[in-house]
């Protein structure tokens, strides 16, 4: 199954969407719903803020404010700070995520562990201000390790949430992407530990295509069912990031892409949380997702510089 998504992820295939929609955009979404087309970036949701030594995590930040850490400059520690802020905060949010879809007594076993995952990444998020050029690598291995064990814990839960073993609120697929995410940042901080900071920009596009499209795929489906036409968005986005097929397609479709998901995701998140928009999602998840596309958005614009 896995060979076979790739297949189809391989950059992109988004002119088969656009061409089949007809229309300017790379996602086919602008022209459903022409007022949600016209609505203005907020800036602020959709800005960078460039790690530096000594950054404050992010942690007591209500979630919407939480800057969108990148690198400052193009080495190692640069990347290995933004890399930590970044995705260790990431890690306790799914931690939180978990701890609250995971209710009642019978859920206490793996609910206790999402909250020491939680209480732990929390800790290195705030340990992660103390990074500095001579103590990076072993501050990234700490996290490889905690990144690890919390991608073997993600992928267990999948198997027993998907064998009916447990039951809790948490899809199969949402624990396959949050250990991918996992991955991900140890993959990372493994090459920074070997001084590699370069940027592919086929893994770019498959990881956080991937990713993109699966958030698409959980908004859907956590959205109020009256909701049908931003419901009918976010199936359109996914099948944009996860269900076409493999070509090549000049950068520039995978850059307008990328901005339409975020432009979706801001624009829900904001409706979210003055309560405009009908749906189980929690504030802190919608900000969790549009930072991610931020992120997806920033390394996509490196490996067009490098
Ligand atoms: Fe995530
Ligand atoms: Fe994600």
């Amino acid at each position: 199954m896995e060979t076979s998504r790739r297949e189809l992820l391989k950059v992109g295939g988004l002119a088969a969407v656009s061409g089949l929609a007809g229309c300017a955009t790379a996602t086919g979404i602008n022209p459903l719903i022409p007022p949600v087309a016209k609505v203005i970036q907020d800036p602020a949701q959709v800005r960078t803020t460039p790690a530096v030594m000594g950054a404050a995590p992010t942690n007591h930040f209500n979630a919407r404010e939480k800057p969108t850490y990148v690198p400052q400059n193009t080495d190692p520690l640069s990347f290995s700070i933004a890399d930590n802020l970044f995705w260790n905060d990431i890690m306790m949010e799914h931690a939180m995520f978990f701890v609250q879809l995971m209710p009642g007594p019978e859920l206490a076993g793996p609910r206790g562990q999402a909250e020491e995952f939680q209480r732990l990444f929390t800790r290195q998020l705030e340990l992660s201000r103390d990074i500095r050029p001579d103590n990076f690598m072993a501050f990234n291995r700490a996290s490889i390790d905690l990144a690890k064990r919390f991608s073997d814990y993600k992928k267990t839960m999948r198997e027993q949430q998907a064998s009916g073993k447990v039951r809790t609120l948490v899809w199969p697929l949402l624990f396959t992407h949050t250990a991918r995410e996992a991955d991900r940042f140890s993959a990372r901080l493994d090459l920074y530990n070997r001084r590699q900071i370069e940027l592919d920009r086929r893994e770019v596009v498959q990881f956080w295509g991937t990713t993109m499209g699966e958030h698409s795929a959980f908004i859907a489906h956590l959205l109020d069912p009256d909701e049908k036409l931003l419901i009918e968005q976010a199936n359109r986005l996914e099948k944009t990031f996860r269900q076409t097929g493999p070509r090549d397609v000049p950068g520039d479709d995978i850059m307008k892409a990328a901005h339409e998901v975020l432009d979706f995701k801001t624009i829900g998140e904001k409706g979210i949380y003055e309560g405009k928009i009908k749906s189980i999602i929690s504030p802190p998840l919608a900000s969790h997702v549009r930072r991610e596309a931020v992120r997806f958005i920033d390394e996509l614009k490196r490996t067009q510089a490098g």
